[in-house]
């Protein structure tokens, strides 16, 4: 009888750390109706510390295979993720660029001070023409970002002009000079950065009047209507979002931005924000704690935008996001230069995650900053070139790309650290214009396998396909001596149980399964 007693317990106690263990995630494959746009896919790009120059801009002499200076196996890279947009010239840098100064014959191109950025001296070879020949090379749209803070009204309507007006005028005339006779056609326009802050330190209330005044005269040239977006808000000032919304309205804007960044230490002191690569759980936790905060963002602004345009007309923009953490010893503190870690890859899980579950609202967004700056996806040293772990989650990624959002529910086990506690997994899905469904999950636990059951409504499937990033520790990196650390590697974890699929989610893991 004792006995007895004795392995019910066993039996119930196993079952209740099993259950611990274990996520119910239900996927809705019945007709579903939001796209998932590819522009939440998009990248950013500044003059700023090594992006554009030793980046993607290099010395005629660096032997490297480039178009003109160009770098192209970081090209073929990008191309390889689908990058959708790319954001250029800032950022902070935006509001002090004057487009003129980066046209014409490169030697005859006046010198700045970039004082955002390290004060360095910016030669303005890289400027309109290069960045349009860069976006084409990619194969993606360009997001150009105007002058609100320090330039005019007529620099920017001039600018527009410049680029998307196929009248005869003095401003095509000089564009035609410069060697580009056809408009570029630029659809997605910036007015601003940061209006808030390095942008101007604007009040919500006088940056609406300003972006209106600015917006009228951007116009829509033949064939080329731009798609305006306003200077959102930092963070969780939501009372920028309303007042924009009210003031502005979504019939003037096609996008409002929101920037967010993580950051491990959550204190934005200089050097004090946490190392890229060497933390302890601790730190890994309030990091992955502050990452998920973009989930209560993303809810509240578009709640708020919800009020204003019910029928979501205009976009949330999460143009600036991704982990900010201290430069990397001995490297200049304004080029903001940082290592990316298995943490990276997870936050970047984590957040396209959660932008593609709030895909009605959100359809854009831009990583900050493609080469060589913050949340990089590519670092560059000399002629070497290195793939981060956070390219490889973009690269798992591209199937949602333009796919149908399915709607998820997920009751997952917590991550527990002290006395707070985070869901363990968190996931998305979409079915792609094939019929094939992707369902992305990731694992934040550190150490704890989780056991996923997943019911999934209206979807028939025979096959399983699985590819994941993982690695032995949340530090593990891609050096320019050992660069595949961290890659995809093929994923068996996943089985089909009658039209259940039962996942074994291994602890710091992000996992794409195909469902055909
Ligand atoms: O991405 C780095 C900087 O962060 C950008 O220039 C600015 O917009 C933000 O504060």
């Amino acid at each position: 009888m004792k006995k007895c007693i004795v392995i019910l317990f066993a039996v119930f106690f196993t079952s209740c750390l099993l259950a611990q263990n274990t996520a119910q995630l239900v996927v809705n494959g019945y007709n579903p109706q939001t796209t998932i746009s590819r522009h939440i896919y998009g990248h950013f790009s500044e003059h700023l510390g090594r992006c554009i120059y030793d980046g993607f801009w290099v010395s005629d002499t660096l032997n490297v295979k480039k178009q003109g200076r160009i770098r192209l196996d970081v090209v073929d890279a990008l191309k390889k993720i689908q990058v959708p947009n790319l954001r250029w010239p800032g950022g902070c840098f935006a509001d002090e660029y004057h487009w003129r100064d980066g046209i014409g014959p490169r030697n005859q191109r006046p010198y700045m001070v970039n004082t955002n950025w390290g004060g360095v001296s910016e030669d303005n070879s890289f400027g309109t023409h290069e960045f349009l020949e860069l976006c084409s090379l990619l194969n993606c749209e360009p997001y150009i970002a105007g002058n609100v803070g320090s330039g005019t009204v007529e620099e920017m309507a001039k600018w527009v002009e410049y680029l998307n007006s196929d009248a005869k005028s003095t401003m095509t005339d000089l564009r035609k000079q410069n060697g580009r006779n056809e408009p570029w056609r630029v659809k997605f326009w910036g007015v601003g950065n940061e209006s808030w802050g390095c942008g101007g330190n604007m009040t919500a209330d006088f940056y609406a009047d300003q972006y209106k005044r600015y917006a009228v005269y951007c116009r829509n040239y033949n064939n080329a209507p731009l798609l305006k977006i306003a200077s959102g808000a930092n963070t969780a000032d939501y009372n920028w979002t309303e007042t924009l919304m009210k003031n502005v309205g979504a019939g003037r804007m096609w996008g409002l931005t929101l920037h967010y960044y993580t950051l491990p230490s959550g204190s934005w002191v200089t050097q004090g924000k946490g190392s890229a690569t060497s933390f302890d759980e601790k730190e890994y936790f309030t990091t992955m704690k502050s990452c998920l905060y973009m989930e209560e963002l993303v809810t509240r602004h578009s709640t708020i935008m919800d009020k204003y345009d019910p029928a979501k007309k205009c976009a949330l923009v999460v143009d600036e996001w991704g982990v900010w953490t201290d430069v990397e010893p001995g490297t200049n503190p304004g080029f903001l230069f940082q290592q990316n870690s298995l943490r990276d890859a997870l936050i970047a899980g984590t957040t396209l995650n959660i932008f593609n579950n709030h895909s009605d609202r959100v359809r854009m967004a831009n990583l900050a900053q493609t080469v060589n700056v913050l949340q990089s996806i590519v670092l560059t040293q000399g002629t070497k070139m290195l793939l981060t772990p956070t390219y490889y989650v973009f690269d798992l990624y591209k199937v949602h790309q333009d796919a149908k959002l399915l709607p998820v529910n997920i009751s997952s086990p917590d991550y527990v650290s002290g006395n707070a506690k985070i869901p363990a997994v968190n996931v998305s899905a979409s079915q792609d214009s094939t019929g094939a469904v992707h369902i992305s999950l990731v694992n934040i636990d550190a150490a704890k396998k989780i056991n996923i059951k997943a019911a999934l409504g209206g979807i028939n499937f025979k096959n399983i396909k699985g590819q994941i990033i993982t690695s032995g520790k949340f530090t593990d990196i891609n050096t320019f001596d050992k660069p595949y650390n961290v890659i995809i590697n093929a994923f068996n974890g996943a089985k089909k149980e009658g039209n259940d699929l039962l996942v074994e989610l291994p602890p710091l893991s992000v996992v794409m399964l195909e469902l055909k």
